[in-house]
């Protein structure tokens, strides 16, 4: 028998960081399988060409820098205004920082608009969707981690600070949600190809591939699988964890 918990009949379900590989592909996962989806991202290219594949109203698509905190309460509230609900957020929205750097040659404002990004962007989104949630007594957070905040990797200081942050941070709000029917996760890719990737030094993405034991890159596809779950009613007696997908990287 296939069970309908991996379906998302009559929900809202709200991606961002959707213009581009990861979240583009769960968007687009998760919108075939019933969901209405609501995509943002601050790159509006990214976000008309999806929109134009999904065939989405005005209404589902939303121009957003989630390192920008009223920004993001602003986005929340019109969410709920024009939909009523929100059963699932998808938070893929993110940035590599500087790559290839020593900490001692750390540049610190870039260091700072890392941390902003991927890490208070996951806490402002979180925030202002849980008293939704709560409301409901249902809802599932899915935050893209990295193996970067597990493990680290050289040359990387402040993408590595900002999603080992993020994996402490889900830890905590699943044990505050956990009688409130709200589930969150995060997610740990290691090298998947997607834009993310263009810019990281050859030395780096070498090194990160090398320590892969499936000896390849995931796709964005394959990430967006594993999304679909988590954000999905099936998924229901895992909270606080961070989620593997890293060919074989990590096996904890
Ligand atoms: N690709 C990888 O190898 C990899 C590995 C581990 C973790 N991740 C994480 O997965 C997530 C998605 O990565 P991806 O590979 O799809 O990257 P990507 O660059 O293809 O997509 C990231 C999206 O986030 C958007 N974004 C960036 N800053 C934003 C902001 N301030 N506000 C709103 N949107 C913003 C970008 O416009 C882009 O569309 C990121 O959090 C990334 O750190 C990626």
């Amino acid at each position: 028998m296939t069970s309908n918990a991996i379906l998302f009949t009559d929900q809202v379900v709200v991606v961002v960081g959707a213009s581009n590989g990861i979240g583009r592909a769960a968007a687009s996962l998760i919108a075939s399988r019933g969901a209405k989806v609501v995509i943002a991202d601050m790159n509006p290219e990214g976000l008309a060409e999806l929109a134009l594949e999904l065939k989405l109203p005005a209404n589902q698509i939303h121009v957003l820098d989630v390192s920008n905190q009223n920004g993001v309460s602003a986005f929340i509230a019109t969410i709920i205004k024009e939909h009523g609900r929100i059963d699932a957020l998808v938070n893929s929205a993110g940035i590599v920082g500087q790559s290839n750097v020593k900490i001692e040659d750390l540049d610190w404002s870039t260091f700072e608009k890392t941390i902003q990004v991927n890490l208070y962007g996951a806490i402002w989104l979180t925030q202002q969707i849980i008293p939704h949630m709560k409301k409901q007594a249902y809802g599932r957070i899915v935050h893209l981690a990295s193996i970067a905040g597990k493990e680290g990797n050289p040359g990387m200081a402040s993408y590595n600070t900002s999603k080992a942050g993020l994996i402490g941070f889900v830890k905590g709000a699943a044990k505050e949600l956990a009688h409130d029917g709200v589930i969150i996760n995060a997610l740990a890719p290691a090298v998947i190809s997607t834009p993310m990737n263009s810019n990281t030094s050859e030395e780096t993405l070498k090194y990160m591939i090398s320590r892969i034991p499936l000896g390849r890159t995931g796709q964005a596809s394959e990430v967006a699988e594993i999304i679909a779950f988590m954000a999905s009613p099936a998924c229901s007696f895992t909270t606080g964890f961070t989620f593997d997908i890293s060919g074989g990287r990590a096996t904890y």
